[in-house]
């Protein structure tokens, strides 16, 4: 049957594991998706820079948004990142032209998300965003589709690859902060800006997501409390230590009767509990449902093959056709307006201040 034809902007980590895993394993996924996969355009900043790719048989685009529009395109991928253009502008015009977006853009779909879900129901097409949180974690169709009977009152967990891999390293190895960022950059776990990771954004564009998810509201990124980890030394993570807990950045999305409570802080977790044991690169989602109770989903956070498996997990279910769900569970139209609870500490941990 017909090929799926992807226009594929952005080859930096992702973007180019995803060419990587498509041409590799494109018999595997045609098998599953029932019909092949197959990248027709790109775009990327530079063309001449050596990314081991063979894209002889792929048309190059300079401007990811003619990429995006281009009518030999059905599904346009979405791995530019930043909540700017061209990533934006290219989101939107494949969305106007009726394509279904995949991306892994959460700084985008943190700023803009309800806006572009509105206009992507309009089209009657929808943006997979599976990678955009939590790397190779399935937890957005967790969310989203798995446990949609429970009314869920809290999600919560390790969002950021980068800061749990530093405070594992700092931690275990007796690291420096330095090392051990460098080492998470080199492994390809890092945002282009580090900043991100380490003062807490990338989290908190995460824990966005998860709440409109959950709670069925509104994105609201800005009203998240947030503090990173940058000031975490070694003798914090000792003196934790010596009380029995373990320091993690996490970040917490909470329903309480006056609104939504969210917070990205590095906290003390008990050494005994599950999320003192999640290390490394590994991020863990936590979600309270009323039926189900409490579940935890463990896995790769960062890192470009586990991303780019669940870009193209995402893709596969284009491929099969028919299921558009709506991109936040809900019609975007129907999200509740957010609404701030006020912030209440001791909550998943103690809140550490160890200065
Ligand atoms: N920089 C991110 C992390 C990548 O370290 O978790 C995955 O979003």
């Amino acid at each position: 049957s017909e090929a799926l034809r992807i226009g594929l902007a952005g080859l930096g980590t992702v973007g180019a594991a995803v060419f990587r895993l498509l041409s590799d394993k494109a018999d595997h996924v045609a098998a599953r998706a029932g019909r092949p996969i197959r990248v027709v355009g790109v775009s990327a900043r530079s063309r001449e820079r050596d990314r081991g790719l063979d894209l002889s048989n792929v048309t190059w685009h300079d401007d990811p948004d003619t990429l995006a529009r281009d009518p030999d395109v059905d599904v346009f991928v979405e791995l530019i990142g930043g909540e700017g253009d061209p990533a934006s502008s290219s989101v939107r015009g494949a969305l106007t032209a009726g394509k279904p977006v995949v991306t892994a853009n959460k700084a985008l779909l943190a700023a803009s998300g309800v806006e572009l879900a509105r206009l992507a129901e309009s089209k009657g097409v929808t943006i997979g965003y599976e990678a955009a949180v939590a790397g190779g974690i399935p937890v957005i169709k967790t969310l989203r589709e798995a446990v949609a009977g429970n009314r869920v009152s809290r999600v919560w967990g390790i969002l950021n690859g980068t800061c749990n891999y530093i405070l594992t390293e700092m931690e275990e190895e007796g690291l420096s902060f330095e090392e051990c960022l460098a080492e998470a950059q080199r492994l390809g776990y890092a945002e282009a800006d580090p900043t991100f990771d380490i003062e807490g954004h990338d989290s908190a564009h995460k824990l966005a997501l998860l709440a409109a998810l959950a709670f069925g509201t509104e994105i609201d990124t800005e009203s998240i409390h947030l503090e990173g980890i940058s000031t975490i030394t070694p003798e914090d993570l000792e003196a934790a230590e010596e009380l029995g807990f373990r320091i993690k950045l996490l970040g917490v999305a909470r329903r309480t009767e006056s609104g939504v409570e969210q917070r990205v802080t590095p906290t003390m977790v008990p050494r005994m509990s599950a999320m003192a044991g999640i290390h490394g690169v590994l991020n863990a989602v936590a979600v309270d449902g009323d039926e189900v109770g409490e579940i935890m989903l463990v896995g790769p956070g960062a890192g470009s093959t586990a991303t780019a498996s669940a870009v193209v997990g995402d893709l596969m279910d284009i491929a099969r056709g028919g299921v558009c769900p709506p991109i936040f569970g809900m019609p975007a139209k129907d999200l509740a307006p957010y609404k701030r609870a006020r912030m209440r500490a001791h909550e998943g941990g103690y809140y550490i201040r160890l200065a």
